[in-house]
C-alpha cells in the first residue's frame, strides 16, 4: 500500500518553487535511504519528506491559524517560519 498517489504527488512537488522541489526532491532520497538504513519504512520516510516544508511559504499568522484549528498551541515566542512550517507541514499531511 501507498500512502499517496502519484497524481497527489505530483501535484505537491508542482507547488514547490523550483529550487525548494530540488530540494524536497533531495530529501526525498536521503529520507527513504535513510528508513532502509534503520529499518524504518521508507514509505513513510518518502511521504515525510514531500511534506516537510509544504507550509515554508505559509504566513506566520496563518501557520499560528491552521495550527489552532487543529488544537495546536505553540507560545508566541516560538512564532516563526522556521519552528512553525514543520508542525504546519504535518497538519496539511493528514488532511491529505
Ligand atoms: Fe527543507
Amino acid at each position: 500500500m501507498e500512502y499517496i498517489s502519484k497524481e497527489d504527488e505530483q501535484e505537491i512537488l508542482e507547488s514547490y518553487e523550483p529550487k525548494r522541489r530540488k530540494h524536497v526532491k533531495n530529501v526525498m532520497d536521503l529520507a527513504v535511504s535513510l528508513a532502509e538504513q534503520y529499518n524504518a519504512d521508507p514509505r513513510k520516510a518518502y511521504v515525510a519528506a514531500l511534506f516537510h516544508d509544504i507550509a515554508k511559504e505559509m504566513e506566520i499568522k496563518d501557520m499560528v491559524a491552521l495550527l489552532e484549528s487543529s488544537g495546536i498551541f505553540i507560545e508566541r515566542e516560538y512564532h516563526n517560519k522556521n519552528i512553525l512550517h514543520g508542525p504546519c507541514a504535518a497538519v496539511i499531511a493528514c488532511e491529505y
